[in-house]
């Protein structure tokens, strides 16, 4: 069986793209992780991923300041020239133009820290919990033009405590997250999941 080449894209601690990465050693995982890129020079991920032996790269959006478009080109460029068949965003903090997307469009997931639709956008936990909700999670998704939206491929839940703080419940999604990140991934990359959109 053949793996799909897969891109993580990071912009930070980067324990979702190590979770990714753990799961890929799998003999039988049909996703190979290729390559690690990183908007942020010195993501603590990237240290990581290339003691895990992946090539790692940082592409620094900063110095592209407002010329989005530029900085997406060469990303795209990237990608392309490593033959990546997949791309996995992981706590990568850019918001990326439709151009961009519609190139992946079917071929890229995110990981949001939130039982979508509900809390789209950042402060997911602080919001949950200002709301009162008894039930939090993390769903992993296809990138569509549109934040946070596009098809749901899967999600984990926890319970929201009585006393949790942002932290405390954060630490428990992400426990979810890393789970639901790989299981994710793997049904995409075997071709068992295909996004309805693509
Ligand atoms: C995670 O909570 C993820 O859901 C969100 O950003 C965070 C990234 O964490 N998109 P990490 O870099 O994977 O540790």
């Amino acid at each position: 069986m053949s793996k799909r080449r897969v891109a993580i894209l990071i912009s930070g601690r980067g324990s979702n793209m190590t979770a990714l990465v753990e799961a890929a050693k799998a003999s039988d995982y049909p996703a190979d992780i290729v390559l690690v890129i990183s908007n942020v020079a010195g993501a603590p991920g990237l240290a990581f991923a290339s003691k895990a032996g992946i090539e790692t790269l940082t592409i620094e959006s900063k110095s592209f300041g407002k010329d989005r478009e530029a900085f997406e080109h060469k990303l795209n460029d990237t990608l392309v020239a490593q033959k990546i068949e997949l791309v996995c965003l992981a706590g990568f903090m850019r918001l990326l133009t439709p151009w961009f997307v519609q190139q992946w469009q079917g071929r890229m997931l995110n990981i949001h820290p939130a039982l979508l639709p509900s809390y789209k956008g950042l402060h997911t936990h602080e919001r949950a919990l200002a709301d009162g909700v008894k039930i939090h999670g993390a769903t992993v998704h296809f990138v569509v033009p549109e934040m946070d939206s596009g098809p749901i491929v899967m999600q984990g839940d926890v319970p929201v405590m009585p006393g949790d703080t942002p932290e405390t419940l954060a630490k428990r999604v992400l426990g979810v997250e890393h789970r639901i990140y790989p299981e994710a991934l793997r049904l995409v990359a075997s071709g068992q999941f295909k996004s309805p959109a693509a």
